[in-house]
């Protein structure tokens, strides 16, 4: 059985507007509304769970009672940070019917509305082998870290080998008990932080193998401002392709001039 976890609960400060990001409007609806509709298609996943921003909680209510959500059992607050809305999530989960330690969790950011039905399948897929599975591509960028120095600004450290690194997307799988798991050793870290939750199996848990599937470029998360733009153009060439993620095949024919459409134009 497998529980999809929409993480909702944030309030979007670098895009800065007064209502948290995922309730922007992309396509005609709601960003969440997107999100949603993805796992509500996907043959994988049995339960959808949504942790919203405490003050919008209705809103998202209301969102899934007008697109007549089936899958979606509960819509609650979540946390303070994205670390505590996964741990109000672990526990809505187990209270679940059927909420067995051996159930599959995978916690997707609401904010990223262009995830694939593909990238979903092999995370379960891999779910039956593994106890922790993330998404990732490769990095496009050179990545490099840095130290600031006082006035003077950042400076380089080092520069990791880029054909090493990867950039994380969701959703993030778990079995239950793991992720569980890893959170109750992090309780007791007082210098403990993340900005997702394979980096707490993997600091918490070291023994547990974490898989990765690759994601896609797509899958983006909309973060600052210019994702708005950006995510609208792809749901404007999703809806010239069915099923949306042929959005692939329609950028190649585009790229080799099959395709006469002109993007942006
Ligand atoms: N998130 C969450 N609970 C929080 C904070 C974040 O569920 N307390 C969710 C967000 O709603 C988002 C995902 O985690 O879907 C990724 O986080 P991020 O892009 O950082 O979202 P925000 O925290 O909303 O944005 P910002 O950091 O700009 O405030």
């Amino acid at each position: 059985r497998t529980v999809a976890v929409v993480l909702a609960g944030g309030t979007g400060q670098r895009i800065g507007l007064s209502i948290p990001k995922q309730l922007l409007k992309i396509a005609g609806k709601p960003i969440l509304e997107h999100t949603l509709q993805i796992f509500e298609a996907a043959p994988d996943v049995d339960d959808v769970l949504v942790l919203m921003t405490p003050d919008h909680v209705a809103e998202a209510r209301r969102i899934v009672a007008r697109a007549g959500f089936r899958k979606v059992s509960h819509v609650i607050a979540g946390g303070a940070t994205r670390s505590e809305t996964t741990t109000l999530a672990i526990e809505a989960a187990a209270a679940l019917p059927g909420g067995d330690e051996d159930c599959n969790l995978l916690f997707h950011d609401a904010v990223r509305p262009l995830l694939s039905q593909r990238v979903i399948t092999e995370c379960v897929e891999a779910l039956n082998r593994y106890r922790a599975v993330d998404v990732a591509i490769p990095s496009a960028d050179t990545v490099i870290v840095t130290r600031t120095h006082g006035d003077d600004g950042e400076f380089i450290t080092e520069v990791p080998d880029r054909a090493r690194l990867g950039r994380g997307q969701t959703p993030q799988g778990f079995r239950l008990s793991t992720i569980r798991r890893a959170y109750e050793l992090a309780a007791a870290d007082p210098l403990f932080r993340a900005t997702d939750d394979c980096s707490v199996v993997v600091k918490y848990l070291p023994d547990v193998p974490v898989h990765v599937v690759t994601g896609d470029e797509y899958n983006m998360k909309i973060t600052q401002p210019v994702d708005v733009f950006i995510a609208d153009k792809l749901f404007q060439l999703a809806s010239t392709t069915a099923p949306a993620h042929s959005a692939e095949k329609f950028y190649r024919d585009r790229l080799s001039g099959r395709t006469m459409l002109v993007f942006g134009g």
